[in-house]
């Protein structure tokens, strides 16, 4: 099991693909995401660039993508230099204690509050983020959902996943993300568990003066390509949340 992205940073950029992400992910994160004309943006936990690209494309006029993982800042700038967009730069970095100082209007991060293993954890990640934005500048984020009911045992493989709880729903325990591909191989991702309250308490003690819990909405697109009944399980029983703060 691996918070490390390194080993399985290729295996990542091809799960993206996944329709869910498509669908479901981007297309609500792009509906709380406004047009970024000649804002400034910070993608936490960048990976490969996947949405510092989707920033920069948004009208962002700089965009800086961080990420604990070497290799994903290399494919994320092998990216950038394959197809330059310009105005983006990569820096391998700790989430968790980024060197600015309110300089981003917006920022941004999909999957990196998950990594907080206990609160003291969760509060050095928000307080780095709102430190990083200037006064009324705005973080959206999105996580696995802290209101997924494990207890249930759905199964989500037909969306390319399963989840499972490892040692019961508390504080800092093993959530195991199994991300099938397409052949039918996969890899395992491990964060933690951390419930709504501890969310909230770190997201005001960070400074933030709004927090709100966004649903994810689904594209006409994706509804449209494999109908309201595949999509059914995922939207009433959302394994990820979004969240939109104003510092
Ligand atoms: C599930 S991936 C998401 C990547 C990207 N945000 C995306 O949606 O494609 C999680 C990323 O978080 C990074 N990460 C985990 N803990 C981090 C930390 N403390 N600081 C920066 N990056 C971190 C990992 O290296 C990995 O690239």
């Amino acid at each position: 099991m691996t918070t490390d992205y390194d080993p399985i940073a290729e295996e990542y950029q091809r799960a993206k693909q996944h329709p869910w992400r498509i669908h479901i992910e981007a297309y609500t994160l792009d509906q709380l995401i406004p047009a970024l004309d000649g804002q400034s943006a910070l993608d936490v936990a960048c990976g490969e660039g996947h949405y510092t690209r989707r920033l920069r494309a948004r009208g962002a006029a700089h965009v800086i993508g961080v990420d604990l993982s070497a290799r994903m800042i290399e494919l994320a700038q092998a990216q950038e230099a394959k197809r330059p967009l310009g105005g983006v730069e990569y820096r391998i970095g700790d989430g968790k204690d980024l060197p600015f100082e309110g300089a981003f209007d917006l920022a941004f991060a999909a999957y990196f509050l998950n990594y907080a293993h206990d609160r003291r954890e969760l509060q050095q990640m928000c307080d780095a983020v709102a430190r990083s934005l200037k006064p009324g500048g705005r973080f959206v984020t999105v996580n696995s959902s802290p209101m997924l009911d494990f207890g249930a045992d759905r199964s989500y493989r037909q969306y390319g996943f399963e989840a499972k709880i490892n040692g019961g729903v508390k504080e800092g325990a093993p959530i195991i993300w199994r991300i099938f591909q397409e052949d039918g191989t996969f890899f395992d991702i491990e964060n933690y568990f951390l419930d709504k309250q501890i969310h909230e308490d770190a997201f005001r003690a960070a400074g933030f003066s709004q927090v709100h819990w966004r649903a994810p909405r689904l594209s006409p697109e994706g509804e449209k390509a494999f109908g309201r009944d595949f999509w059914k399980l995922f939207l009433d029983h959302p394994t990820i949340a979004f969240i939109e703060c104003v510092r």
